[in-house]
Formats: C-alpha cells, sequence, structure tokens
C-alpha cells in the first residue's frame, strides 16, 4: 500500500517559537512532512542541522525558501512586522498560509492581507490562536454550547507574563504594537470565541460598541516611550449586551498565569486558574506550593501541535478550521482601540461599519468646539 500523503511544509522563523515549531513539525507531526527551514539570523543554519533532521534544507532567504524548498505550504513564525508581505507573498506563489497571530499591528494593513487571502479561495490561511487549540478550552465551549453554564454575559480573562529582568520586550515594544495588540489578542479572541458576540446582531459588522483601557509603568519604565504599559486593563463593551474584562501584565515573580473565566447565569467556569506545571505541591515550612508554569509555550504545549493537525487535516481532507482570518481581524480591531485607548486616555467607539474611531482628546475638543461655533451661528450670535 502507498503511503499516506504527507503535507510538506516550510517553516519561515526559528526564534524562540519557531524553534518549538520547527521541532514539532519534524517529530511530532504524522500527516506533515519538514521540508525546509529559514532564517535570517546567523546561527540559525548551525541550529537547524543540530536540531532537525537532515532531509530538512535550510535557507538563509524567505523568497529563496518559498521558490525552492519543496513546500505546498508555509508556516509563518517570522517578527510579527514581516507577517503580512510574507503572507501575500507565499499567496502570489500559490502556497497555502499558516502565520502565527497577529496578522498585522494595523487595520488597514490585515484588510489588505485578507482581501488577498480573498482572491485565493483554493488556498488555506490559518492564524490560530493559542487557547482555541487547548483541550480545557475546548471542553468549556462544549459546556457552553450545551447550556450548562446558563446565558454566557461575561467573560474575564488574565494573562501575566513572568518578569523578565532582561526587559526584552521593552525594545520588542516598538514593533510588537503593544501589549494590548501583542499579548491581548489572545485574550479578546478568546472572549469573542465564548461570548458569541455575532449572535443577535441586527448589523453583523458593527460587533463592538466601545472599548477602554488603562495601564502602567510598573516596574518597566522605559516601555513609556513606547506608548506601552507592563500591566494594562481592558474593558470591551460588545453590540450583543455581552462584557470583556482582561488584564494584561508582564511583571509576576512566580512563573506565567493564564486564566479565563466565563460567567454564565447557571455556572461560571474557570480555565487555568492556577497555572500549575503539574500536580505536585510541596508541604514544608513555607506552606503548601505549587509550581507554576514558566510561560506561555510551556501552558499551551498541546496547541502547538493541535493547530498544525488542524492545518494539515484542512489542506489534505478540506476538513474545516476552527478559527478563521475574519476572527483575527475583528480581535485585531479590538486590540488597536485598547492600545488607542490607553495611550489617548479616552474610549474608543465602533462605527457602523464596524471600525474603531481613533479620535485623540485634541479632535475631540476642536470638534465640540467646532460645533459649539456653528451652534452660536444658528443661534445668530
Ligand atoms: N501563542 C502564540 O500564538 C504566540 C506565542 C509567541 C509568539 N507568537 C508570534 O510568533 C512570532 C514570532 O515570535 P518569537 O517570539 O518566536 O519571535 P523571535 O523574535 O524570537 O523570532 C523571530 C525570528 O524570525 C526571524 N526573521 C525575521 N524576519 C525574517 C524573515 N524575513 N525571514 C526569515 N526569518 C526572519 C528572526 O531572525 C528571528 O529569529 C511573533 O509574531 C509573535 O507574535 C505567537
Amino acid at each position: 500500500m502507498a503511503p499516506a500523503p504527507k503535507l510538506r511544509i516550510a517553516l519561515l522563523g526559528l526564534g524562540r517559537l519557531g524553534q518549538i515549531r520547527a521541532r514539532i513539525l519534524a517529530f511530532q507531526q504524522p500527516r506533515i512532512e519538514l521540508v525546509a527551514v529559514c532564517d535570517t539570523k546567523p546561527g540559525s543554519a548551525d541550529w537547524a542541522a543540530a536540531n532537525l533532521p537532515p532531509s530538512v534544507k535550510y535557507f538563509a532567504d524567505s523568497e529563496d525558501c518559498m521558490k525552492n524548498g519543496g513546500a505546498e505550504a508555509i508556516l509563518i513564525s517570522t517578527a510579527t512586522a514581516t507577517h503580512a508581505p510574507l503572507i501575500c507573498q507565499a499567496f502570489d506563489l500559490n502556497l497555502h498560509v499558516m502565520c502565527e497571530k497577529p496578522i498585522s499591528v494595523d487595520v488597514i494593513t490585515t484588510v489588505e492581507v485578507l482581501e488577498k487571502a480573498a482572491s485565493k479561495p483554493h488556498l488555506k490561511f490559518l492564524v490560530p490562536f493559542s487557547r482555541r487549540y487547548d483541550e480545557s478550552y475546548r471542553a468549556t465551549k462544549a459546556m457552553v454550547e450545551n447550556g450548562n453554564l446558563g446565558n454566557i454575559h461575561a467573560v474575564e480573562t488574565a494573562c501575566i507574563d513572568q518578569q523578565d529582568p532582561t526587559g526584552f520586550f521593552v525594545t520588542f515594544s516598538e514593533q510588537s504594537g503593544g501589549i494590548f495588540m501583542d499579548m491581548g489578542v489572545h485574550d479578546i479572541d478568546i472572549g469573542r470565541y465564548f461570548l458569541n458576540v455575532k449572535d443577535g446582531l441586527t448589523n453583523p459588522r458593527k460587533q463592538v460598541i466601545r472599548v477602554i483601557a488603562m495601564g502602567q509603568q510598573a516596574v518597566y519604565g522605559d516601555l513609556k516611550k513606547f506608548g506601552d504599559c507592563d500591566n494594562g486593563w481592558g474593558m470591551v463593551e460588545f453590540a450583543n449586551g455581552k462584557v470583556l474584562t482582561t488584564h494584561l501584565g508582564r511583571t509576576l515573580r512566580n512563573g506565567y498565569e493564564g486564566a479565563t473565566r466565563v460567567c454564565g447565569t447557571k455556572q461560571h467556569a474557570i480555565i487555568g486558574g492556577n497555572s500549575n506545571i503539574n500536580r505536585i505541591e510541596i508541604r514544608d515550612e513555607y506552606g503548601v506550593r505549587t509550581a507554576t508554569t514558566p510561560d506561555a509555550f510551556m501552558l499551551y504545549d498541546k496547541s502547538f501541535i493541535n493547530d498544525l493537525a488542524e492545518f494539515a487535516a484542512s489542506v489534505l481532507d478540506d476538513a474545516p478550521l476552527t478559527c478563521y482570518p475574519e476572527d483575527a481581524y475583528e480581535a485585531g480591531k479590538i486590540c488597536a482601540a485598547l492600545q488607542h485607548s490607553f495611550r489617548t486616555g479616552m474610549p474608543v467607539y465602533f462605527d457602523e461599519a464596524g471600525l474603531p474611531i481613533l479620535q485623540t482628546l485634541k479632535s475631540v475638543v476642536q470638534a465640540i468646539g467646532h460645533s459649539n461655533g456653528v451652534e452660536n451661528e444658528v443661534n445668530g450670535h
């Protein structure tokens, strides 16, 4: 019997996440063959040679890799600013695309990418959000759908990174779009996932009424110069009346914590209320202690396997995806609005086209001044 066909994938980016992805692609995906990898960073070829099967070709140039790597699909795990051009280039070369979040940190570029994807309907496009591929989140979604929790009226999330003494993300902040975009996009997505935000809308384009955000530089003061914070709080009021609140942080001392509370009228479900690394409790002179997961890569380790398996099944069997580019777009708009709200100190409302109205205090004052002037003229003053 002929061996079952495998999806031939090339991986772009061998950074923190890319190295995890490379090992999963090479050793933990029975339906995928990793044919090529690419990273522009010196030393990447050595890492690939030492850690991946010899059949995997290394490229230092992404275009060369996409054209000559022998792949029919790519996984983009490069720096965020490169995602949009690489996605478009891959579609032009007729490759299926899976790309880490976010598509882009700005809404206009995201729309351009979605238009490009729509022009290639025969090609698959997946931007996976880790929590949707986590088994506890999936089980909670099933409880929501079968009505166990009652009417879901709110979701509260917290996503707090372990404090990093190197402050790596401070310089990263300039390109990442800020904490609400870089980190919060997962929280916004999971809120939308549980709150069924399109249900009962007369205008399905307008899914959000308003957002408001605030934040602090509790430890990393330098974030201020990038319009960013190390602890941020966001509130989103959806057009169907549901509410999402989120606390995003980078200053926790014990490890990484990612928790979601789904509030229903019959039950609340809390996922990851204690982000333990395992089920061991130490009992000693300090009391009862458990160890916390160090980072999101470990807390959601299975997600990075499950999403790739879904992508392979989608290309090989035309099986449905569970996360759509539209979700990345909707979450991206909300994150851009939250980051703007934090930077300006103003709530951000959404218009009838579903776009955030990104005003500054100055523009609002000018508009009020203008309308007062108009009113005065009308009143003959
Ligand atoms: N849970 C998640 O969904 C999740 C978690 C972490 C990171 N991410 C996303 O994954 C992406 C990568 O994150 P990371 O932490 O691994 O970043 P990183 O900075 O550690 O790695 C990025 C790598 O991309 C390489 N690179 C940049 N431009 C390139 C190009 N044009 N061609 C080839 N290689 C290129 C860099 O040399 C670097 O090695 C980011 O967009 C991030 O937002 C998603």
